[in-house]
């Protein structure tokens, strides 16, 4: 154990209050993978960039192979990637991805159908610029998640249906496909893609649900589109967290209210940013972009090691919550692989260094990574002494 192996693992067991301080069980975290320690708990998935996918980025896409039995598309599957103009579809990328997913045995993610970005204007519109008509809205919903997920049927396996509906306050986002179509716009996504495939699950997708007064609106959209009838199969909770935000007790929360509901729970954009925030409150709202300062980008260098550490501990922290709800959770997916990739380099603030995940730029295992592991080894050898 090198170093930094050896300071995430007293920081892991000093956090978890495990009793623990001599050879642990499945001590040498290194030399399993997370797709292997968690093999019995949840599937372990990465989002994926072309590079990655189709293996232009041999390094990466080695990682990817060796780390992650699911994948997600960052970008390729957003309507605009993949339909950017009305009957022109861009199906290359998509089938790469899929290919990949399939050549390496990984559980397939589709991301996302229904969603306020990342959706060109055209979709909104009717004749002579003016708004569409719900009728016309529902038809080109109906005619884009029918082409896309149908072109997949069987082979992507789980579906973010719509994603980001609901406001901070609760109440449903005033989107174009509120207020075009109406309230049951969720509903009829969810059918449509139902009827596309219905072996696929298919899942809510949302950022801050940690949240109550978000998480209870989507509870809420959730039981009613239950009671509807409408096969919902899972919530996605996308966690783009903070170091210290939400809270251990609010993430831990979030995942049981919404288990109780009989639906699947699923980590699905899983990063931790380390840098100084702009924003008054945690939001992962796309469109946010803050006027880059030099004290919001104070680790161009490297991060330092306390911080190094203080990463480790919160991701320790959050898989030691999963593992306890392993029953609920079924996958938890990074958004990206290696620190280089992240969106949070540019977002909320553009061309910054950030260091959300588990490898470095150079693809190494950083100290969380080592953190994880052990917390799957610790809860093993747990497990075993029961
Ligand atoms: C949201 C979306 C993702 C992605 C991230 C930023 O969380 O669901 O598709 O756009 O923002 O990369």
């Amino acid at each position: 154990m090198n170093g930094r192996y050896c300071l995430a693992r007293l920081v892991t067991i000093i956090l978890l209050g495990l009793d623990c301080m001599g050879p642990c069980p499945g001590a040498g975290p290194a030399e399993t993978t997370l797709q292997d320690a968690f093999k019995a708990d949840f599937l372990i998935g990465a989002a994926l960039n072309p590079s990655q996918f189709s293996e232009q980025n041999k390094m990466q896409a080695a990682l990817v192979k060796a780390q992650f039995n699911s994948i997600s598309p960052e970008n390729i599957l957003k309507w605009s990637s993949i339909h950017p103009a009305p009957g022109r579809f861009n199906f290359g990328p998509a089938d790469r991805y899929v290919e990949f997913g399939e050549a390496n045995r990984m559980v397939i993610v589709g991301h996302t159908l229904v969603w306020h970005q990342q959706t060109p204007k055209w979709v909104f519109e009717g004749a002579n610029g003016q708004p569409a008509t719900r009728d016309e809205l529902l038809a080109r919903m109906k005619e884009h998640i029918f082409t896309v997920v149908g072109r997949y049927r069987g082979r992507i396996k789980a579906w973010d249906v719509v994603n980001e509906a609901v406001e901070a306050d609760g109440s449903l986002r005033a989107s174009p496909w509120l207020k075009i179509i109406g309230d049951d716009f969720l509903e009829k996504a969810f059918q449509f893609a139902q009827e596309a495939d219905p072996a696929a699950e298919l899942i809510y997708n949302d950022y801050s649900l940690e949240n109550p007064a978000k998480r209870a609106g989507a509870l809420r959209l959730i039981k009613s589109l239950q009671a509807a009838g409408v096969k919902i199969s899972g919530v996605g909770l996308q966690s783009h967290h903070r170091l210290d935000k939400p809270s251990a007790e609010q993430v831990e929360a979030t995942i049981t209210d919404f288990a109780k509901l009989g639906v699947k729970v699923m980590i699905t954009e899983l990063d931790v940013d380390v840098l100084p925030s702009p924003q008054k409150s945690l939001s992962a709202e796309v469109s946010q972009n803050f006027q880059a300062e030099d004290r919001l980008n104070p680790y161009t260098a490297g991060l330092p090691d306390a911080l190094q550490a203080k990463l480790a501990a919160r991701y320790a922290k959050l898989f030691g919550i999963y593992l306890r709800h392993r029953d609920a959770i079924t996958r938890v997916t990074f958004w990206n692989v290696t620190d280089a990739d992240s969106w949070l380099n540019s977002f909320p603030v553009r061309g910054r260094t950030n260091y959300p995940l588990l490898f470095d730029r150079q693809g190494q295992p950083k100290p969380a990574f080592a953190a994880v592991l052990q917390v799957a080894a610790l809860a093993k050898s747990a497990d075993g002494e029961k």
